[in-house]
């Protein structure tokens, strides 16, 4: 029986994949043959190493998504290094700066919207370049439960952003579904991906309401790797709520 979640041959950018839910996202969709091109502002040369180990291809570069030039910089990478561009899964944003509205410095308002929003903008302007000219392609961006949400001394910069991101997924695929390309969101929740500095009180406090606990990177890539697929071929302009069962707003 063939697996229509199979990638052979295609080849994904995952921006911010040096760690977290992007090493996640990497390391399955090199599970499911695509050849993995990595940008972050950190070296993911560890990434890359795990990716190779288990027999796939990858390769890395460090990078500001928040920089148009760099973005464009990014694709032709997979382009010369792979000769084809099939994905481009945007992922990297910076997470939750601490602060409450009338107490965030604007600086910090500024830095969220430039990566979590234009960041997202930039890449896939860069990106639909040669997936137009291919008529094929898929564009997955990493959105939030927090695009329907707030919390107290959380940067509501965040939260505008990840929203701002479900709105972007919208647009781009009503623009591009008649060229063969497809445009989706995935909308985590808590997704233990990393030391958050939080007491094991935070820890437990955040994870309430989460019928089947807190997820993994590995979740977020397997949702990933389904959009990426030949078995999402119909879906478009779509958010998965990824969630453990977790409902907000
Ligand atoms: N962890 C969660 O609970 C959760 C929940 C919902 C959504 N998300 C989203 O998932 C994505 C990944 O989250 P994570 O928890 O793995 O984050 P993380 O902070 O662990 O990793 C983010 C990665 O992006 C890179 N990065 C940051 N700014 C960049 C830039 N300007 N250019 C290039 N690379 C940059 C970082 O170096 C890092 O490697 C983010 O979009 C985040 O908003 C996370």
């Amino acid at each position: 029986m063939t697996d229509s979640t199979r990638l052979d041959g295609q080849v994904a950018i995952v921006t911010g994949a040096a760690q977290g839910i992007g090493r996640g996202i990497a390391l399955v969709l090199a599970e499911a043959g695509a050849k993995i091109v990595i940008g972050d502002l950190q070296d993911a040369g560890g990434t890359v190493d795990s990716v190779r180990a288990a027999g796939g291809e990858a390769v890395s570069t460090v990078m500001d998504t928040s920089r148009p030039e760099d973005d464009k910089a990014l694709v032709q990478l997979a382009l010369s290094e792979y000769g084809r561009l099939d994905i481009l899964v945007n992922n990297a944003a910076i997470d939750e700066p601490k602060g409450n509205v009338w107490d965030l410095p604007d600086e910090e308002w500024r830095r969220t919207i430039d990566v979590n929003l234009s960041g997202v903008f930039y890449c896939s302007k860069a990106a639909l370049k040669p997936m137009l000219e291919a008529g094929r392609g898929c564009i997955i961006n990493m959105s939030s439960q927090s695009a329907k949400s707030g919390r107290a001394g959380v940067s509501p910069a965040y939260n505008a952003t990840k929203a701002g991101v479900r709105g972007l997924t919208i647009a781009f695929s009503a623009q591009v579904a008649q060229y063969g390309v497809r445009v989706n969101a995935i909308m985590p929740a808590l997704i233990l991906s990393r030391d958050f500095g939080w007491s094991p009180e935070e820890v437990m406090d955040r994870q309430l309401g989460y019928p089947m606990g807190a997820g993994t990177p590995r979740d977020i890539g397997e949702a990933v790797r389904y959009l990426a697929s030949p078995a999402a071929r119909w879906v478009t302009g779509t958010a998965l709520q990824i969630t453990g069962g977790q409902q907000r707003g």
